[in-house]
């Protein structure tokens, strides 16, 4: 399978004054054509700093990047500013966490859209309204035309939601990367925007990653899911699999933090006991160590290796195979 992403070893390191924050360390994460990735963990765990880092948008100047990371076979580690604003603005899009940051206040959502797509192309301003208009009906916005001509704060969080990914699609992007793209809005309007992912995804071909707090939904719409905790990815495979068969002592807390482990849309993670480690000073052994009951000595000595379970299914744990026996 072609991989749209992969990212091996990503490491990402802010240097702050008199110390450097270990957000991401070591990041193996592999995204096919058409694929659709979940990003899952507790607050802190890298997941934006991840995706953020796919498209380069932190500061060269304070951050240390390493490792490999490439979008449709290309190193984005090795890019010029010409090649890094091709990848911006041609292969891969962000649906940012609140809409209102990403839109502009003074304008009418429509005059944004079809500016970027006049940016892209060169069509008349009459063809970019038509194209603006086909953009939202593809997002499935009721009265497209009378909203084109609205400002963002007259539309509600789901449509401003819709209003930014049909932003996002202007420029025919290969993959879309959305960062928690509805926790500001409620439960059904979240399902209804990540399965609304889903249907542009068939629809155009896309591949997408997305963060989410509500395991319902992406077990819902994604593919496979993939559980970050302290900048590394603990667990991650089909979606299905993981969720009914767990294999890191994290992912069961993670699952058994919801009610009865119950799959239900809508609800977000529950935080489960003790605090992730300070970034700035990460164990020696598995970061999650210090909160795992099924922690042995071994695992404050060395940090565990990604074990293969078969099926594209792998976690990071020294146990994983005598929990694997415990009842969950
Ligand atoms: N520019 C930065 N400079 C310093 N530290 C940063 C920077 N950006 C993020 N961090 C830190 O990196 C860690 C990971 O942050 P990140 O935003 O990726 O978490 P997250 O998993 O997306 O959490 P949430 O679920 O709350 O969105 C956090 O401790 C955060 O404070
Ligand atoms: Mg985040």
């Amino acid at each position: 399978m072609t991989d749209m992403i992969s990212l091996k070893d990503l490491q990402v390191q802010f240097l702050a004054p008199g110390k450097v924050i270990r957000a991401v360390n070591g990041v193996d994460l592999q995204l096919g054509l058409g694929e659709v990735v979940a990003l899952i963990g507790e607050s802190g765990s890298g997941k934006s700093v991840t995706l953020r880092s796919i498209m380069r948008l932190h500061s060269e100047r304070s951050t240390r990047i390493s490792g490999t990371l490439q979008v449709d076979g290309q190193d984005v580690l090795a890019m010029s500013s010409r090649e890094l604003a091709a990848l911006r603005g041609n292969t891969v899009a962000m649906i940012f966490q609140e809409p209102l940051l990403a839109l502009d206040p003074v304008y009418t959502v429509g005059a944004q859209i079809i500016e970027a797509i006049r940016r892209h192309k060169k069509v008349s301003a009459r063809e970019a309204r038509q194209q603006a208009l086909a953009l939202f009906e593809k997002v499935r916005i009721p009265s497209p035309e009378r909203r084109l001509d609205a400002y963002p704060h007259e539309m509600s969080g789901g449509m401003r939601q819709r209003a930014m990914i049909a932003l996002a699609l202007s420029c025919h992007p290969k993959v879309l990367l959305a960062d928690e793209p509805t926790t500001a809005l409620d439960a059904t309007v979240q399902i209804q925007i990540l399965l609304l992912l889903r249907e542009l995804q068939r629809e155009l071909g896309l591949s997408i990653v997305f963060v989410t707090h509500d395991i319902g939904a992406a077990a819902e719409v994604a593919d496979r899911i993939a559980v970050m905790y302290a900048g590394k990815i603990i667990e991650q495979g089909p979606a299905a699999q993981l969720l009914t068969q767990p294999r890191h002592p994290y992912t069961l807390s993670l699952l058994k933090s919801r009610s009865h482990g119950a799959l239900q849309k809508g609800r977000r993670l529950d935080t489960i006991g003790g605090a992730p480690p300070d970034l700035s000073n990460l164990p020696v052994g598995c970061a999650f160590g210090e909160r795992c009951q099924y922690a042995v000595p071994a695992c404050h000595t060395a940090v565990p290796p990604e074990q293969s379970l078969g099926a594209g299914h792998s976690a990071r744990c020294f146990r994983l195979h005598e929990i694997a026996l415990a009842p969950a």
